[in-house]
């Protein structure tokens, strides 16, 4: 037995002189690793006739045991140790300035995002959401755009090679209309949502980008008429635009899930440096117009597959690009910028973080 005994004393007393916590899992490993000396002697158990085992194992294990327990209070009281001298080393003085400037800066398309979701608010539109990854059905099928519409050619769309829940393709959205389709629905009428998000086409120039946003605008309900949507437009677009001196135009145009479509035009003059300022008619001398956004009544057919009665309800929808929004906004004129993440450009042209839009405070306030 003195041989444990003495394997004891010399263990326990080199547990209790460990100078650090790397110090001390050396000599876990030196007692209770894997080629530990304990360890072996655990190993000799298997060997032994079961007399000597009866008399030898609880020896050994007692060994073990109190090794065990020695390294685990060392080492507490060694983390204790190393905790004590950081918090007497280390100082926070919370009395120093806040740093000059603060770091980071809110990218205009989360602005503009911002302001339009200020700004519907007060109009009593909620916000809503859809999937990035879309069912082709959502995304052209109950927008009235069945397998074989030539619409469908026009939206250059990246497709997976996964089938899709309803039969067609996997996608990405190539619009955020398919969130008018998910919000009826899911929740019926009446709807008052903008659904503003990321939507991709393959497309890439100087004004397209594969990835870009759009904001969808729908308004379900009895008794809705075009003269809801002009209304909402011309509210919307002076809220965002901060002058009252906006003059839309309605033209007659043709999209598959609204009828009538109509494609909105705005005002703009030329200033003297041939920059094009909005506001005016676009019918003066000097001025001309500017196509904005597209929106019409919600056709029957998209009314009825979403899952509601068209003779009961109506309403209006509209579509427009966040990143030509900010443009516009904001004076930038290469949309590829938008997405680069050059840190110059964002300290140009991003917000301050404690901007927040507010309708009261003029939603672009801080620019
Ligand atoms: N989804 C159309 C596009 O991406 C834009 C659009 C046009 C949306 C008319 C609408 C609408 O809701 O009524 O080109």
């Amino acid at each position: 037995m003195s041989d444990l005994d003495s394997m004891k004393t010399d263990a326990l007393g080199r547990i209790d002189a460990a100078a650090d916590l790397d110090a001390l899992e050396g000599l876990r490993v030196e007692f209770l690793g894997k080629q530990g000396s304990i360890s072996g002697l655990l190993k000799t158990l298997g060997k032994m006739s079961p007399e000597e085992r009866q008399e030898r194992a609880p020896a050994i294990q007692g060994l073990r045991e109190a090794v065990a327990d020695a390294l685990g209070a060392r080492k507490a009281l060694l983390e204790a140790a190393e905790l004590e001298l950081r918090l007497a080393t280390e100082t926070l003085d919370l009395t120093l300035p806040a740093p000059e400037a603060p770091q980071g800066s809110v990218h205009p398309v989360s602005q503009v995002m911002d302001e339009l979701a200020e700004i519907f608010a007060d109009l009593g539109f909620a916000v809503a959401t859809g999937p990035e990854i879309e069912d082709d059905w959502y995304n052209f099928t109950a927008l009235n755009m069945p397998e074989s519409h030539p619409a469908r050619a026009m939206h250059d769309t990246f497709y997976f090679p996964d089938t899709a829940p309803k039969g067609g393709r996997m996608l990405l959205r190539t619009h955020t209309s398919p969130v008018q389709v998910r919000t009826m629905m899911a929740d019926g009428a009446p709807v008052r949502i903008i659904a503003p998000g990321r939507v991709y086409r393959s497309d890439s120039d100087a004004t397209h980008t594969p990835m870009f946003h759009q904001v969808e605008g729908l308004v379900i309900d009895k008794y809705i008429h075009l003269g809801h949507l002009k209304w909402t437009l011309e509210t919307f677009l002076k809220a965002f635009f901060e002058t009252d001196d906006i003059v839309l135009r309605l033209r007659p145009s043709y999209f598959p899930f609204t009828e009538p479509s109509v494609e909105v035009d705005v005002g703009f003059a030329i200033d003297d440096k041939g920059k094009r300022i909005l506001g005016g008619s676009g019918d003066e001398p000097g001025h001309g117009w500017m196509e904005l956004l597209g929106s019409g009544m919600v056709n029957r057919r998209v009314i009825a597959m979403s899952g509601l009665d068209p003779d009961q309800y109506q309403g209006f929808a509209f579509g427009v690009g966040v990143d030509r929004l900010a443009m516009l906004k904001y004076g930038m004129d290469d949309l590829r910028a938008f997405f680069d993440g050059d840190v110059r450009w964002l300290q140009h042209y991003g917000f301050s973080a404690y901007d927040q839009p507010t309708l009261s405070g003029g939603v672009g306030a801080g620019a």
